[in-house]
């Protein structure tokens, strides 16, 4: 099963993937953490992507393309693979189409997560990370049990730089304008694509998302 996870900033993706992922046993590709670990290992890759990620733009089409097929030469040919926050532009759906083809291989269903901008912001300006493990948590709805602690490995969370309110706005608008476009990509390729609302309680978000995969 190839499903691509399509949605907003602060919908919720990387959490629901993330869990989703896990109990299937699938390969979570999450081309914004695959960013933030070459930034932290201070990679050419990296270095070239920083600037565009603390603006909130997005990284060019080529690394990002060059990147997903160097991940998944690591990943079994008939793995599942459960696609977040890629592709985000035509070239790179385009481009993924070509990878999977080469391996016989196709996208199964396009799962959208909507919901209003109001509550991304709010989401977002409560989101703390673990750089270290990559654990996520909100001070609002999902605090950690001690603060500014990341429970699962005991790293110092962080408040993502471009989780900045401004920042977050401008996300959005790139968002609306280069992604937003490919669920009617999507839909005229006739892949399966299924709108999931996201605006409710975690648990409710991922019965919802497996039964959009089932
Ligand atoms: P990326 O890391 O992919 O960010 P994003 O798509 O903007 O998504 P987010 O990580 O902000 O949010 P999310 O939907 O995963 O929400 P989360 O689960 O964390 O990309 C970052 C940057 O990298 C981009 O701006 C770009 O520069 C670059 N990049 C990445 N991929 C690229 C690509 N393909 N092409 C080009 N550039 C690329 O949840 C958010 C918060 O809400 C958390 O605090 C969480 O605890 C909370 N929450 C989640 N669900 C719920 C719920 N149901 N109820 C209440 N709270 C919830």
């Amino acid at each position: 099963m190839v499903v691509i996870l399509l949605g907003p900033p602060g919908v919720g993706k990387g959490t629901q993937a993330a869990r989703l992922a896990d109990a299937e046993g699938w390969e979570h590709v999450s081309t914004g953490d695959l960013l933030r670990a070459a930034r932290r290992d201070g990679t050419d890759l990296g270095k070239k992507a920083q600037a565009f990620m603390d603006a909130g733009e997005l990284v060019p089409d080529s690394l990002i393309l060059d990147l997903v097929r160097d991940h998944l030469k690591g990943v079994a040919p008939e793995a599942g693979i459960l696609f977040d926050g890629f592709p985000r532009t035509t070239a790179q759906a385009e481009g993924l189409g070509g990878v999977l083809g080469q391996v016989h291989r196709r996208v199964d269903a396009v799962v959208v997560f909507e919901a209003p901008d109001e509550t991304l912001v709010q989401r977002l300006s409560g989101r703390r990370s673990c750089p270290d493990c990559g654990a996520v948590y909100n001070v609002h709805q999902n605090p950690p049990a001690k603060e500014g602690i990341c429970d699962r490995c005991g790293g110092t969370l962080v408040h993502r730089a471009d989780d900045k309110p401004e920042t977050v706005r401008h996300r959005l608008e790139v968002y609306q304008e280069l992604t937003a476009p490919l669920i009617a990509w999507y839909e005229k390729a006739q892949a399966r694509l299924v709108r999931v609302p996201a605006d409710r309680p975690v648990d409710d978000v991922q019965a919802a998302f497996r039964a959009a995969v089932r």
